[in-house]
């Protein structure tokens, strides 16, 4: 194909603003995938993606199209995650596109993340599409919603595109406007390779599978490549490209969207970001922005049953060869056993590796609350990071200690922005700017420690704006702040699994708060149980969890059996998530207590 006939773009789309059904949409009307193999959302093809509704993975989908105008073309389809957490590899795939479809709900609006990746769009200079979706809906307000992408987002949407992706209206147009308004790939064929990886994945047969855009040169099978970050050289067993089945090709130019395996064996050789060029004919400069996806949020996992351990270990393991963003060590608590700590990009990464280690290799697992990485300068002025709160040193070994802040970017319609400040404020937010835009539309700009946003604070905002608020982070660098660790100590042991890092002026709330959650969640014993709050050795609040009397049973009174047995069956599986501290059984509620404390 030649290079003025290639368009490569992707979707910018906030969650449920229909991403997925106007990409399937596509795929069907330039018949890419045969109307009855069609699999609702095609392109979100892992299970649990699937389930939750949500894009995790990127994805790239080669359509071929015939415009009004009768000339051929290559559309690529390049697919971008969907959540915060995944923000990096979005930057990634828009660098590999010249165009961006900006689709909005016509019946909701412009939110957080669709600004936010707008900014990523426009720093990666694409040519922007705006779309009105969804306008077969009644509450569907078009002229209110193109309105507000001008005012907001600062397009020009007078000539904006009105369209349902479910109903199909408006698909062929939105085709050829990519056609006509993306810019075409540079013609940079003669150039040395450098092809820009913004998606990888493990495949246990051929090693890993990954997914490239050429920004120069050309790439044959059988070539010897360099990874440039990685250093890494492989050579190439397969080339092809996405249709978005994978189909084998000899050759790939400049301006085109494939995959190659090359025996691989872990993503981390061939992380999103990376430059690949030609071994004997290296490119001078690697392609910009390349930077490794670090953990932002630790939390650890026990086993409940400690002869799963080793299992653990192999999940862990295979885990890691497809996520490079996944980091683990061993961990060992005195109150927990054996485990291990877990590095995460953000809170939806790092339950979804917690559900795939229970769903797919069957472990019962005890997690601990989140934490973020905590700076400590000592009194030798040596700098060491701390992600795990209970390997804090003690006041007197340390000058200072500093923790990460972001700035934090909500939207929301107006009547919550007092809501939204007062939570805000709770978390140590400074405040740092408020736009209003429109009746529904306010930015609130806040600058926060991560460590109070990474508990409940997502679930905090939409439930005080009924789900209307959404919000868009970043990281703005280290600050030092008076922080100190609360123990907790059950029935008078300390439980370091759930010491935690607090600010100063907060601690006697939290252990207060903490101690009377811990009462609740932790079952009755057969003899009285203590908990108690203490920074060092000076215990600041104190409850305790009284004897049990009598049979639990006996509350059945009666002999209604399928009641006793119920009941009995209920215990049974609150038993497998508990872990005994000593002679105490703690369920794993009581190590997310924290996030639960308002
Ligand atoms: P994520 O994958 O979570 O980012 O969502 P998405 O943006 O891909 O949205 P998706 O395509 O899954 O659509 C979300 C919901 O909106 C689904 O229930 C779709 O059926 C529905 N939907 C999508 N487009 C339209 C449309 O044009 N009209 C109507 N009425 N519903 C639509």
């Amino acid at each position: 194909v030649p290079v003025s006939r290639i368009r490569n773009f992707c979707i910018i789309a906030h969650i449920d603003h229909g991403k997925s059904t106007l990409a399937d949409r596509m795929l069907q009307m330039t018949e890419t995938v045969a109307q009855r193999q069609m699999k609702e959302q095609f392109l979100d093809n892992m299970d649990l993606e699937r389930e939750r509704g949500i894009t995790i993975k990127l994805q790239a989908a080669r359509m071929n199209y015939r415009s009004k105008d009768g000339e051929d073309y290559v559309l690529n389809l390049i697919d971008t995650p969907g959540h915060v957490d995944f923000s990096y590899e979005v930057s990634r795939s828009l660098a590999a596109c010249e165009g961006a479809l900006l689709v909005v709900d016509s019946s909701q609006g412009v939110e957080a993340q669709t600004l936010a990746n707008v900014y990523l769009a426009l720093e990666n200079n694409l040519e922007i599409i705006p779309i009105l979706n969804k306008i077969d809906l009644p509450g569907s307000e078009p002229e209110r919603v193109a309105s507000e992408i001008e005012e907001v987002v600062g397009l020009d949407c007078s000539d904006i595109i009105k369209a349902s992706a479910k109903a199909g209206i408006g698909v062929n147009e939105i085709l050829e406007s990519i056609v006509h308004l993306v810019p075409p790939p540079e013609d940079t064929v003669e150039q040395p390779l450098r092809a820009l990886i913004f998606d990888s994945y493990y495949d246990p047969y051929r090693g890993v599978i990954v997914y490239f855009r050429i920004m120069d040169g050309t790439i044959n099978t059988g070539d010897r490549i360099r990874l440039m970050a990685s250093g890494k050289e492989y050579e190439i067993d397969e080339l092809g490209v996405l249709s978005p089945d994978q189909i084998q090709v000899d050759s790939l130019h400049a301006g085109e969207v494939g995959y190659l395996s090359a025996a691989i064996k872990t993503v981390e050789n061939a992380r999103v970001g990376d430059t690949i060029t030609l071994a004997e004919e290296q490119a001078k400069e690697p392609l910009p922005g390349y930077t490794e996806a670090k953990p932002m949020v630790f939390c650890g996992l026990f086993p409940t049953d400690s002869d799963q351990y080793e299992d653990l270990r192999e999940a862990l393991n295979r885990l890691k060869l497809n996520d490079a963003a996944l980091s683990y060590e061993p961990e060992t608590s005195s109150a927990m056993g054996f485990g291990f700590r877990c590095g995460f990009l953000g809170l939806l990464h790092m339950e979804i590796v917690q559900e795939r280690l229970e769903r797919e290799y069957d472990l019962d697992l005890i997690t601990t609350a989140p934490s973020v990485i905590y700076r400590v300068t000592n009194l030798d002025g040596e700098v060491m990071e701390i992600d795990n709160p209970s390997l804090l040193p003690p006041p007197q070994e340390r000058e200072k200690i500093e923790e990460p802040y972001i700035e934090v970017e909500m939207i929301t319609p107006e009547t919550y922005v007092g809501t939204l400040m007062e939570l805000c404020q709770s978390r140590r937010g400074v405040f740092k700017d408020m736009r209003y835009f429109t009746l529904s539309r306010t930015a609130l700009i806040y600058e926060l420690p991560l460590a109070e946003v990474v508990t409940d604070f997502f679930d905090q905002l939409k439930s005080r704006s009924r789900g209307y608020a959404s919000m868009e982070y970043q990281l703005i660098g280290y600050r030092a702040n008076p922080l100190v660790k609360l123990d907790l100590l059950v029935n008078g042991d300390g439980v370091d699994a759930l010491a935690m890092i607090v600010h100063r002026d907060k601690a006697y709330y939290v252990g207060r708060a903490l101690t009377e959650k811990l009462k609740e969640l932790i079952p009755r014993h057969q003899f009285k149980v203590p908990i108690q709050a203490a920074i060092g050795a000076k215990v600041i609040a104190s409850e305790h969890i009284p004897a049990l009397r009598k049979d639990v049973l006996a509350k059945c009174y009666g002999g209604d059996i399928s009641r006793k047995k119920k009941l009995l069956q209920k215990q049974a599986k609150g038993k497998k998530r508990m872990k005994a501290i000593g002679t105490v059984d703690v369920p794993q509620e009581a190590f997310m207590a924290v996030l639960k404390l308002e």
